[in-house]
């Protein structure tokens, strides 16, 4: 893990005696894309809106490449890219028109510049067509090309996915995983939909009524590691009980032959080794993954929004 782009400490905020946020602790490096997840009216909007300075802080900070959002501003937001409402685009005009437009009121950007943003996200083939004939995820595309135009080391996008059909969301997840790696900018991500952050994040940071209630990996080696129930389908599911009790091992008996145990694959290949050696017959084994949508669920659920 890199240097952290984006540090919230203990951010808090409150609106008449309510506290929305309540001392959110997180940091996001370079290269990664994190996903902020929670349900409706977890705080995700209000905490972005801190983030890029369009609500103020009651206490603690934000800290941009080291720049607090609070003290100094300019400093901090020199770093950001972001699209928290709908980016103002001219309809009328076709995408390239647009970005050149923005391009002028930034310094320092050439053409140079705005044809990679565009290759970033992929829009090459439609840029020259008018605004007016894109479908809504061109438009975002566009938006996230606009907002990277100054090579912000933190993009940050508020619900990207609302309003885009499965492949779009794909192919959204595939441009921010690029801009991620190629670019080595933070994407800091909002969905209430945790199928779509297993998409496209690297981390996911669970927040319910404003607090955080978990920051865990998606990618990479903590995916096999997944905690499973384990069914196994056995002749005598007593003794299966007993040989697991003989290692110090729990199971559940679920009746009709099936014994239960929780663990991950390596561990269901332990078990099913102590049943042979154990003369207890395995007709099957089944593993029902408890997907993280189960688990963020299971964390957040039947609380409503909040
Ligand atoms: N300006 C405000 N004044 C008072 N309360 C507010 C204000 N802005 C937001 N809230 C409250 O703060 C809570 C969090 O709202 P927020 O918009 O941050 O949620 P969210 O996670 O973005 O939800 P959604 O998924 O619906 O977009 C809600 O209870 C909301 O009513
Ligand atoms: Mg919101």
């Amino acid at each position: 893990m890199g240097q952290p782009i984006v540090r919230l400490q203990d951010v808090t905020k409150r609106i008449g005696g309510r506290t929305l946020i309540d001392k959110l602790t997180l940091d996001v490096p370079s290269g990664e894309v994190f996903g902020f997840l929670g349900p409706n009216g977890a705080g995700k909007t209000t905490t972005i809106r801190m983030m890029v300075g369009l609500m103020s802080i009651t206490s603690g900070d934000i800290l941009i490449d080291g720049h607090s959002i609070s003290n100094q501003f300019e400093k901090a937001i020199r770093h950001v890219g972001a699209i928290v409402e709908n980016p103002e685009m001219y309809k009328y005009m076709s995408g390239y028109q647009n970005l050149i437009h923005f391009a002028r009121m930034i310094p320092g950007i050439t053409s140079h510049r705005v044809r990679e943003v565009v290759a970033l996200v992929g829009l090459e083939g439609r840029i020259h067509d008018k605004v007016k004939t894109y479908s809504l995820g061109m438009r975002q595309r566009l938006g996230v090309a606009q907002a990277i135009l100054h090579k912000p080391k933190l993009l940050i996008l508020d619900e990207p996915t609302n309003g885009l059909d499965p492949a779009g969301i794909r192919e959204l997840r595939d441009y921010l995983r690029n801009m991620a790696r190629q670019e080595g900018v933070a994407v800091f991500v909002s969905s209430h939909l945790l199928s779509e952050m297993e998409l496209m994040c690297d981390r996911v940071a669970i927040i319910q009524n404003g607090r955080l209630i978990d920051v865990r990996s998606i990618q990479g080696t903590d995916k096999s590691a997944v905690i499973a129930r384990i069914i196994f389908e056995v002749d005598r599911p007593e003794n299966a009980l007993e040989v697991l009790a003989a290692s110090g091992l729990a199971g559940i008996s679920e009746g009709a032959g099936m014994v239960a145990v929780e663990g991950d694959k390596a561990f269901a290949a332990q078990v099913n080794e102590l049943f042979v050696k154990g003369g207890i017959k395995v007709y099957g084994i089944r593993a029902d993954i408890k997907s993280l949508e189960d688990q963020f669920l299971e964390m957040t659920g039947g609380e409503g929004i909040g």
